[in-house]
């Protein structure tokens, strides 16, 4: 970990219960941030804020469904009852099946972009009317390789990341010149809770074994590994402080050298 410290920040991570968000979560408070917790699975995210109270870090979770307008808007109005003015805003919630096209349901099409792209625009809207009202601040939103590279079996999910980069880049137009940056990060492969269930489904579209799965993946990156929970939280960091200010609407590709457009 670099030393970059991140003293009188309030962050909101959504997603946070798991994977992506819960390692940042952790590693943003042990470098001084407080942390706002917004996912649906509250008690998995109270786990998370236990552990980084444990830690000597400031945390809370709040139960909040980011496909919800209503929601998000309480939630962060509590936020900063709690916690101070947020200064910074991570998207992390999102949910990705794969299934052939054909048979991707309206509901499956509706819950991943709603969850992935609606939720991510309703977040930004909630974080930037916050950030105005105290002159700034940086979101970071978790889009995907497969926000750049199509994948078949994944067409809503790549829908929905490829909207994430339109929007990401739209927004950071827009609020360029009011002191709010809006940067992404493209991760290839990352080992979180998500691939428990993807593993058998991408399994199925190339006869595999589930157990297969990810060396398969591995073989097949330049760099031979999957993206580590240390890789993300490096460039979190780097796009969420002052070493990146000059950088919006953004994406950096975390993919070992697989994707560089
Ligand atoms: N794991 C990967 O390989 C990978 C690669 C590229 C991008 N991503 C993206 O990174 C982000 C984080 O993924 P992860 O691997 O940490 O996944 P994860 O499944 O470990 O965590 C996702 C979190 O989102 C929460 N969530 C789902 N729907 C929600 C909703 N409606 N409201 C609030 N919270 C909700 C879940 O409860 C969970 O805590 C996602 O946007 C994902 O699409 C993942």
């Amino acid at each position: 970990m670099n030393s970059e410290r991140m003293d009188n920040r309030t962050f909101v991570i959504t997603g946070a219960s798991s994977g992506m968000g819960a390692a940042m979560s952790r590693d943003f408070a042990k470098r001084g941030a407080k942390i706002a917790i917004f996912d649906l699975d509250a008690e998995k995210a109270g786990t998370v804020t236990d552990g980084i109270a444990r830690d000597g870090g400031i945390a809370r979770a709040y139960k909040v469904d980011v496909t919800n307008a209503a929601q998000i808007e309480s939630a962060t109005d509590k936020v900063e009852e709690d916690l101070g003015p947020i200064t910074s805003w991570v998207n992390s919630a999102g949910i990705s099946r794969m299934v052939p096209f054909l048979n991707t349901s309206e509901e499956l099409l509706d819950l991943t972009v709603g969850v992935n792209l609606k939720g991510t625009f309703l977040c930004c809207q909630a974080a930037i009317r916050k950030m105005l009202s105290h002159g700034g601040g940086v979101i970071l939103n978790i889009c995907s390789l497969s926000g750049k590279k199509p994948s078949s079996w994944q067409t809503a999910y790549c829908a929905s990341k490829f909207g994430v980069l339109g929007l990401t880049q739209a927004i950071a137009k827009e609020f360029a010149d009011r002191n709010i940056r809006v940067n992404s990060i493209c991760p290839g492969i990352v080992p979180t809770e998500m691939w428990d269930r993807l593993k058998y489904e991408y399994a199925k579209k190339r006869g595999l074994d589930p157990e297969e799965v990810l060396p398969y993946f591995e073989k097949s990156i330049p760099m031979h590994r999957l993206v580590d929970l240390q890789d993300i939280i490096n460039a979190a960091v780097f796009l969420l402080t002052d070493n990146s200010s000059y950088l919006t609407g953004q994406s950096i590709n975390l993919t070992g050298g697989e994707w560089m457009d």
